[in-house]
């Protein structure tokens, strides 16, 4: 029986030994320990024994239960040490690597002038309106006082799309759809938006460019105003000393109408300007079309070129800069502005 009992306790280290997780150490706890383990059916076996053996043997099980306990208790502790480094091995980090390159983004530096604008604009009390870029030709010319058979729309090469439908040409049917909405009341709304024009692209056009139109419909308000507004804008964006030039020019929704120039240093260090913008006077008829009385309200409108603006403001020679996403150039106007 000693013997039996010897090679049980034998077998059982040698099993806890060479077991590899807590899954299977707790296989043999339970064979050997439980209730029905093989140490219990051995202190059952102490009924058969002649009273005199009872006691040594009884204490020889108690000795192995003890020993087999023991050793549970030890291997588990090793294999849970084991988890565990394997675990902080595993997660381990080399703060020697180093870190990953994020690429930081930056404003579009036409988006950069037009927020400028947009700042400085709604400061006056301007609203920002919105209108759609695929636009009916009653919006784009004919409430511009640009009627079907008017030789004017010959300078808006379009894209249509139907024979109502097309690209809209210049951010002005934002002005006809302002003032359809205000029904009669003043307002004050620029508007930046994409354009399309069947234009030759070459360093200073583009076939699709940004324009922002602006509109005042107040009462009293005459052409200084509306030069007021223009020179706010050049100085706010070129500072004082930039050199501007007004050239009567024609529009058919204004009158009298204006182009803008802005002055900038050629490469040969002579002086030129650009033209940027066209504006004027709101004109009587497009008025009516828009529901105003113009014997009581009169308005200013402007149209911006946004590229033209970008074009003078940090120096690029060529519009299609604009347009081609390299990120070596866009990489330039990070922190611009701000
Ligand atoms: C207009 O589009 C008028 N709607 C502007 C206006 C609004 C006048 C309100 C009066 C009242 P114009 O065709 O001149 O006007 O264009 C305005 C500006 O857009 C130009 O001064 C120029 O800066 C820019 N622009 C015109 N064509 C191109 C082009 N192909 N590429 C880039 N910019 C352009």
């Amino acid at each position: 029986m000693i013997k039996y009992l010897m090679k049980l306790k034998e077998d059982a280290i040698l099993k806890i030994k060479e077991s590899l997780d807590l899954q299977t150490l707790e296989a043999i706890r339970v064979f050997y320990l439980s209730k029905k383990g093989e140490v219990s059916l051995m202190m059952g076996k102490l009924r058969d024994l002649p009273q005199e053996e009872r006691p040594t043997f009884g204490q020889k099980v108690n000795e192995i239960k003890q020993q087999i306990e023991n050793a549970i208790y030890e291997k588990k502790q090793a294999l849970e040490n084991a988890a565990l480094l394997k675990t902080l091995e595993n997660e381990k980090i080399d703060v020697t690597l180093p870190g990953y390159q994020f690429y930081q983004g930056s404003v579009h530096p036409l988006n950069q002038v037009i927020e400028d604008v947009e700042d400085l604009f709604v400061g006056l009390g301007y609203e920002v309106a919105d209108g759609p870029e695929l636009e009916n030709d009653h919006y784009n010319f004919e409430m511009m006082n640009l009627a079907k058979d008017h030789p004017a729309r010959a300078m808006h090469d379009s894209f249509y799309t139907s024979e109502n439908m097309l690209l809209r040409t210049h951010t002005s049917p934002v002005q006809a759809r302002a003032m359809l909405e205000k029904k009669g009341k003043p307002l004050r709304i620029i508007c930046p938006g994409k354009v399309y024009r069947r234009d030759d692209d070459d360093p200073t056009h583009s076939h699709q460019f940004i324009q922002i139109e602006g509109l005042v419909i107040e009462k009293g308000l005459s052409f200084a105003n509306l030069k007021d507004a223009l020179l706010k804008m050049v100085k706010h964006l070129f500072g004082e000393e930039r050199d501007i030039r007004l050239r009567p020019s024609y529009f058919p929704f204004t009158e009298p109408s204006v182009e803008v120039d802005i002055s900038y240093i050629k490469k040969d260090g002579t002086v030129g300007y650009i033209e940027v913008l066209g504006a004027g006077q709101v004109h009587p008829d497009v008025l009516k079309m828009g529901g105003y009385d113009p014997e009581v309200y009169q308005g200013f409108a402007f149209g911006i070129g946004v590229e033209r603006i970008a074009i003078l403001k940090y120096n690029i020679d060529d519009i299609r800069h604009f347009y081609t996403n390299d990120l070596r150039f866009l990489g330039q106007f990070k922190g611009v502005n701000k």
